[in-house]
């Protein structure tokens, strides 16, 4: 059997139904290069848990170093500033690119930002006093872009993952670097390109007021032909073929969801086990679709374990409505709790990207399979009350 060309949780093989996304970065950076100015404001994308930012960040990444950027990329986090690790990010880059020789006084820079920053605590001294994380972020930026585009490289570009979770004191300096960037005389060769949870644009503006005037792209689900790109093409490059009715099930099973699609493209290929020149038939993709779904399950069960209780009532209510979208006021009633009881768990939930707005006061879920998966574990809690001797209370009514 040969190697399963499906990737559920990391980089898929090929980027299905992304142009768009990627013709957007690419402008941006022909800015760069064209102009040797920085690529404007903050370019952003955001979409629900599994939508596929990070494999189209890393895409744009890959691309952006093959057209002659020096690239780097770091991941927000809630409880580490973002200095220290884009200091250490850069120093890699250009530890590991041809600009080494010439690069001694920036790698020196960016040592000390990551030594005085990056160690929680630590002590600030008159000489770190001026080198505050917002300078230290915006400096190091500059001098690396400027040592890049004197060296033959077009210029900077910053890949910026869960950009939502970087502390709100970093996500403000870079978004003031970028507009120094743009405003300065001598133009600063820097692109910063984001991604995150739908919480992100907020999370933008909550950083700097101006921060309005990113621009925000929404990631939305596969289409079917997206969707069976994502699955003929990985199996075709091996000699692979899907039948037809294969992919018309798999897009009706997975309705555009890609992690499902790399999942049941994964378990569908363990079943028919393919070799060169097989065809992957309807039946391989119905025996592959219970592993998918309990994969899918785990990952549901992760989502909801995370949620606060209000949260919950408010998903579980939603998903006792139906798969489609719910009207506020049908929440509230079920609930029995006035809409404006709503605000605040609506408001996280679509911040994390589990619920999203549809139009007329109504909400929906994002993930294909989350109402059902909910009406399950509602199900399964009823059985248990209704039947002493399975709650495990140690006990039994004699
Ligand atoms: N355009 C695409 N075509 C095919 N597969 C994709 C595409 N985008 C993402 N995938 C697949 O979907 C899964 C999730 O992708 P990814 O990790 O990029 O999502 P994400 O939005 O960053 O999720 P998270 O919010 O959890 O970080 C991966 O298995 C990846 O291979
Ligand atoms: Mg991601």
């Amino acid at each position: 059997m040969i190697q399963s060309p499906y990737s559920p949780g990391s980089l898929p093989v090929y980027l299905a139904g992304r142009g768009h996304e990627l013709q957007v970065v690419r402008d941006r950076l022909a800015r760069v290069e064209a102009l040797g100015r920085s690529g404007g404001p903050l370019l952003a994308f955001y979409g629900p848990r599994g939508y596929g930012k990070t494999s189209l960040l890393r895409a744009a990444q890959r691309e952006a170093l093959a057209d002659g950027y020096l690239t780097v990329w770091v991941t927000g986090r809630e409880d580490a500033p973002l200095a220290p690790d884009l200091a250490g990010a850069l120093a890699e880059e250009v530890r590991d690119s041809s600009l080494l020789a010439q690069a001694s006084a920036l790698l020196a820079s960016l040592d000390k930002v990551q030594v005085e920053l990056g160690v929680p605590g630590a002590k600030i001294t008159a000489d770190t006093a001026a080198r505050r994380p917002g300078d230290a972020i915006e400096g190091s930026l500059k001098q690396a872009a400027q040592l890049a585009r004197q060296h033959d490289r077009h210029g900077l570009a910053v890949f910026v993952d869960e950009f939502q979770d970087a502390p709100t004191a970093d996500r403000r300096s870079l978004l003031i670097a970028l507009q120094h960037f743009d405003g300065a005389p001598k133009g600063q060769p820097v692109a910063v390109i984001a991604a995150g949870l739908p919480a992100l644009p907020s999370a933008v503006t909550a950083a700097a007021t101006f921060g309005e005037r990113s621009d925000f792209h929404e990631l939305r689900l596969l289409n079917d032909v997206a969707t069976v790109e994502a699955l003929k093409l990985p199996a075709a490059q091996l000699g692979v073929h899907w039948a037809q009715e294969a992919l018309e099930y798999a897009i009706e099973a997975t309705r555009g969801y890609p992690h499902e699609i790399q999942l049941l493209g994964e378990a569908t290929w363990n079943v028919a086990r393919p070799a060169q020149g097989d065809t992957i038939t309807i039946g391989h993709v119905r025996s592959g679709q219970e592993t998918a779904e309990r994969r899918m399950d785990q990952l549901f069960q992760a989502r909801i374990a995370k949620t606060t209780d209000d949260q919950r009532r408010l998903l579980d209510a939603m998903a006792s409505l139906g798969d489609g979208p719910a009207t506020r006021g049908s929440i509230a009633a079920l609930l029995g709790v006035p809409t404006e009881a709503l605000s605040r768990p609506r408001q996280e939930l679509i911040g994390r990207g589990l619920i999203e707005p549809a139009g007329h006061g109504r909400l929906q879920f994002t993930v294909p399979g989350f109402a059902a998966f909910l009406r399950g574990q509602t199900e399964d809690t009823l059985e248990l009350e209704t039947q002493p001797d399975r709650r495990g209370t140690g006990y039994s009514a004699e």
